[in-house]
């Protein structure tokens, strides 16, 4: 059995996509295979970009995937997670993951890639009419707790967007913002959103290129508003642009699938590939280093991607989604591999100090710059963020100085 998934691009600047290949799944006795193929007509126009540049460059040839059940990543990207397909879940029942989903193509998504299931017929957009932040927030607290909700307001909340935290989009001050709301889940002890601006915020404050956030107070509850960094709204119209996560640069590489084990230093070495320049690796050694230091141990592999800018190519996107999570251990361990382990320590900081391009007395300098910065700034940016001194208090444990091994203090 067969089935083919035409894969719709809108290129830079563009309001209509157009079709850029098509990815046929087979089912066989060892699993889905994936064949993904660029039309000719896409092939032949001038300003074509490929949706991968590295596991999918522009070239005629038949591209073999057997990663992910045959899906490319970067398709995979633009598929929602845990919290869109809950959604689009009440709005059309249970799909087939992640076919069903992909062909649900909400604006929201990820990148600048629509489905359709003929090169004939273009991608459907999900659409509604505009509600107010008030309304989407109630909305979202109504699907995660299975209560009624009117399907307009269930587009509206634009499912497409990955992550499990509720979320909707929404343009403001001429930008396309991911809001994300309070979850049920969430320990009554702290505002998530309002945390999430203040690391964010803190990361800003300690040189990082973290993507901009605000807060919004709707019905007494915080609501994190994050600037997407691949939309652009210009004289009302939305642009979009590639997205790529981490793990799709991962599965890049023919080697990884034998090891599976994501690394800041991997995704470092891996770069320049897609055209970030040398400082990227700079950046994502800071990035490290920040978030060993705020103990958002939350880093895995979709929670960092590559955004495409025109002038440059695939470059390292704004961080993300960046959060310092409870937990009152001595040493905490990450979800990518810091150096040769994942453990968030001074020596393992240093470990793989040369894949960022970084000495050993640079890449010393940048922890002790950054863990400075976050030990000097947390307490009065998060005072500035609206947190109170029980707060404060009770966040203390995420800020003590990073541990120098995994034996000693
Ligand atoms: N500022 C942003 N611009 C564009 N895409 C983003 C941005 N922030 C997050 N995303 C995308 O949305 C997904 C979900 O966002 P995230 O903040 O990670 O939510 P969650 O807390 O639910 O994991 C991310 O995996 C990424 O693909
Ligand atoms: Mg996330």
């Amino acid at each position: 059995m067969t089935s083919d998934l035409y894969t719709w691009i809108y290129l830079p600047g563009q309001s209509q996509p157009v079709v850029a290949g098509k990815l046929t799944i087979s089912a066989t006795p060892a699993g889905n295979a994936g064949i993904f193929v660029y039309g000719k007509s896409y092939l032949s126009n001038p300003d074509a970009l490929p949706i991968d540049p590295v596991s999918l460059p522009l070239r005629g040839n038949i591209n073999h995937i057997s990663s992910f059940n045959g899906y490319p990543g970067a398709i995979l990207d633009a598929c929602p997670d845990r919290w869109g397909i809950k959604v689009i879940t009440r709005l059309r029942g249970e799909q087939d993951f992640p076919s069903g989903y992909l062909l649900l193509n909400d604006p929201g998504r990820s990148g600048c890639l629509a489905f359709s299931d003929s090169a004939l017929s273009p991608p459907q957009e999900l659409s509604s009419r505009e509600f107010s932040l008030t309304q989407l927030m109630h909305a979202a607290e109504s699907v995660e707790n299975n209560q009624p909700v009117e399907e307009e307001l269930l587009r509206a909340l634009h499912p497409g967007t990955g992550g499990a935290r509720p979320k909707c989009n929404l343009i403001d001050d001429d930008a396309v913002w991911i809001a994300k709301f309070p979850s049920s889940s969430d320990s009554p002890l702290i505002s998530i959103p309002r945390l999430e601006h203040a690391a964010m915020t803190l990361a800003r404050a300690c040189g990082i290129n973290a993507a901009e956030t605000k807060i919004k107070v709707v019905g007494g509850k915080d609501v994190c508003l994050v600037r997407r960094f691949d939309r652009m709204v210009s004289n009302g119209n939305i642009s979009r642009f590639g997205y790529l996560s981490a793990r799709t640069v991962f599965y890049g590489d023919a080697g990884f699938e034998r090891f599976k084990t994501g690394s800041y230093s991997r995704l470092a070495r891996w770069l320049p590939r897609y055209g970030s320049d040398n400082s990227a690796a700079g950046e994502l050694f800071r990035r490290m280093v920040f978030n060993c230091a705020i103990r958002n141990t939350d880093d895995h592999e979709i929670n960092h991607g590559l955004v495409f800018d025109p002038a440059r190519g695939y470059v390292l996107a704004p961080a993300f989604d960046v959060v310092p999570q409870p937990g009152s251990h001595r040493i905490h361990q990450h979800a990518l591999l810091i150096g040769d382990s994942a453990a968030g320590t001074i020596d393992n900081l240093l470990f793989a100090h040369q894949s960022f391009g970084l000495s050993k007395e640079e890449a010393a300098a940048i922890i002790n710059a950054v863990s400075t910065s976050v030990r000097a700034k947390w307490q009065e940016i998060f005072y500035e963020c609206g947190f109170g001194d029980e707060e404060i208090h009770r966040l203390e444990h995420c800020f003590r100085p990073i541990p120098s091994s995994q034996g000693n203090q």
